[in-house]
């Protein structure tokens, strides 16, 4: 499968990512390899050269082992046991992006708004939604159902409409993020701004499609007013509803967009720089940690970082794929 260079182009990988020798005389493996970025006087994203332009012409091309062409084009194969925290493989890792320097955590995903006061409207205080175990026994469109009208929190209160999730409800890949933004809740559907465009260029890289064996969902269903960030007690409401859409899916990978996300899908106040790179559990399924798209919006150094988070990922699916049964 070919390279979905337009995708990288769009994550901002183009002048960084090529494939190996793509101008001239494509490999067989369709190896990728990962330049430095030309001067602006010699910009030419689509036929760089492999070799970083200072590099001796011996000097051997630094490459990604994965993907080769796109990680979706793998054929999966049996591998050794997944280790608990496998590293990002040396032959993954960049030879030029960012500094080495750990990156400050993302801000939060939309705005620096500060949280408007969010008056505690007297709700009972148990720390989830009344019938967890009924929500457990509930199908995709019950679920859907009994999201649409949950005044578990007061995030019912300021909503257009819930945002349940996307997606194809077989899918293998599951991305969550962190809460609906304006227009999310204005659509009913996660991730359809700015945000929503470079997440599907992130797919369209791994050769996956918004609806196509990927299911998108978000920690909290409904929009936290100034797009702040959900308070623990609006996330432990809602993960009965995140749980249940894990269960019924049986995804094969998550991938969790985002500090808030992912500390909140993981139980832990680590850094996501200290989460990324390694393989976690959520419900026994695998998550990978990655940065969320909206800060990657405004990080051009950081979207290599993704796509190394990405290839994490296609490897943690194939090696899933393998134990389970054959890709789709
Ligand atoms: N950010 C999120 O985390 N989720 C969305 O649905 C939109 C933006």
């Amino acid at each position: 499968m070919p390279l979905d260079e337009a995708a990288l182009e769009t994550l901002g990988l183009g002048t960084i990512w090529v494939r190996r020798g793509a101008s001239s005389s494509p490999s067989a493996d369709g190896e990728i390899a990962l330049v430095e970025p030309p001067a602006a006087d010699a910009a030419e994203s689509a036929n760089a050269p492999v070799r970083a332009p200072h590099a001796p012409a011996n000097e051997p091309v630094a490459r990604e082992r994965e993907p080769q062409g796109t990680p979706a084009a793998h054929t999966p194969s049996v591998r050794a046991a997944v280790p608990a925290r496998p590293p990002v493989p040396e032959t993954a890792k960049p030879v030029r992006t960012a500094p080495e320097a750990e990156p400050l955590d993302e801000p939060a995903w939309d705005d620096f708004a500060p949280a408007p006061p969010v008056a505690n409207v007297g709700r009972d205080s148990a720390p989830a939604p009344r019938g967890r175990a009924e929500i457990a026994a509930l199908d995709w469109d019950a679920l859907e159902a009994r999201v649409s009208t949950c005044e578990a929190c007061r995030l019912c209160e300021k909503r257009t409409n819930t945002v349940f999730g996307v997606g194809d409800r077989a899918a293998d890949w599951m991305l969550i993020g962190e809460a609906p933004g304006e227009n999310e809740d204005k659509q009913g559907e996660p991730f359809v701004g700015q945000a929503g465009k470079l997440l599907d260029a992130m797919l369209r890289a791994l050769s996956l499609a918004r609806g196509e064996n990927v299911y998108i969902a978000n920690v909290v269903k409904c929009r936290p007013p100034g797009n702040r960030n959900p308070e623990p007690d609006e996330v432990a409401r809602c993960e009965p509803y995140l749980q249940r859409q894990v269960a019924l899916l049986k995804p094969k990978l998550i991938i969790a967009l985002g500090r808030v996300a992912a500390q909140n899908l993981l139980k832990t106040d680590a850094s996501i720089s200290s989460l990324r790179g390694r393989v976690h559990r959520y419900e026994d399924v695998p998550v990978i940690v990655t940065y969320h798209p909206a800060y990657l919006l405004r990080s051009l150094p950081d979207k290599a970082k993704a796509w190394v988070d990405l290839c994490l990922a296609f490897d943690t699916y194939r090696q899933a794929m393998a134990e389970d049964g054959a890709p789709r």
